[in-house]
């Protein structure tokens, strides 16, 4: 069977970027963006702070080519929870996808596979593509415990959704170690991980993404692997000229066979 999955090229801002840095950025990529042919682009996604959110889908008006993110959202449609944001929220803003179960949010703010999993489905029932993260840390790699690890935490993420929201979901393969350290995974072993993955999943089509220092340098290499849809992008995507190579190099759309 041949199988089209269009390339993703996303960038996870983290906690960087106040409103006006965010306009400034939007407004240079947006310029170079301009120049792509509509039919080579793959699905650009920025993920900014929650606060830069509702300036940016101003900005981007009816610039269809740049479509937005969350970081991190509640399960909850709304409700007694400080400080939290709602998926009903983001979709009024007009927000697409949203990142689920980043490591940062698993390790700092302790998120479960549990909550990972109520999240999912709280995406999918307001219209949002979640973009579920797995990734397993340093001493897993070396214990050898890489695959059974991702494979549970993928399999956690899944449970008892059906094969049609399974197909709303994009997953993305970040290695703990490699995220934020410049050191890289080894873009054969991402394709061996991520292909894993698609096939603890149970769909060729779903968009699998990887993550962890990927930079205008060795994008080319993580992009030619036939299982690797795309990046996940922090450091490199704050920069709107780093951030439009890693677009660049996403293009043309790629044709694969599982
Ligand atoms: P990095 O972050 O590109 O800075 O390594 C990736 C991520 O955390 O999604």
């Amino acid at each position: 069977m041949t199988v089209n999955r269009k390339p993703v090229m996303a960038g996870n801002w983290k906690m960087y970027k106040t409103v006006q840095e965010a306009e400034t950025f939007l407004e240079a990529l947006m310029n170079k963006v301009k120049g792509l042919l509509a039919t080579d682009q793959p699905d650009i996604i920025l993920c900014p702070p929650f606060t830069a959110l509702d300036a940016m889908h101003r900005l981007l008006s009816n610039e269809k080519t740049i479509s937005l993110g969350a970081q991190t959202m509640e399960s909850h449609e709304e409700g007694a929870y400080t400080g939290e944001i709602s998926p009903k929220m983001l979709a009024v803003l007009h927000v697409q996808f949203v990142i689920i179960g980043h490591s940062e949010r698993r390790e700092y703010f302790h998120e479960t596979d549990t909550q990972v999993h109520a999240k999912i489905g709280a995406a999918l029932q307001f219209g949002l593509t979640p973009i579920v993260c797995v990734g397993e840390s340093l001493a897993q790699r070396e214990a050898g415990q890489t695959d059974a690890w991702i494979k549970k935490q993928v399999e956690a993420a899944l449970k008892d959704y059906s094969p049609e929201q399974r197909q709303k979901m994009i997953f993305a393969y970040e290695p703990i170690w490699a995220i934020g350290t410049g050191k890289v995974c080894d873009a054969v072993e991402a394709n061996r991980v991520i292909g894993s993955i698609r096939q603890t999943i149970g769909l060729p089509e779903v968009r699998i993404l990887y993550g962890g220092s990927v930079k205008p340098d060795n994008v080319t290499g993580l992009m030619a692997q036939p299982e690797i849809d795309g990046g996940l992008v922090g450091g490199a995507s704050l920069d709107p000229d780093s951030f439009f190579q890693l677009i660049q190099a996403a293009m043309p759309q790629k044709v694969s066979v599982s």
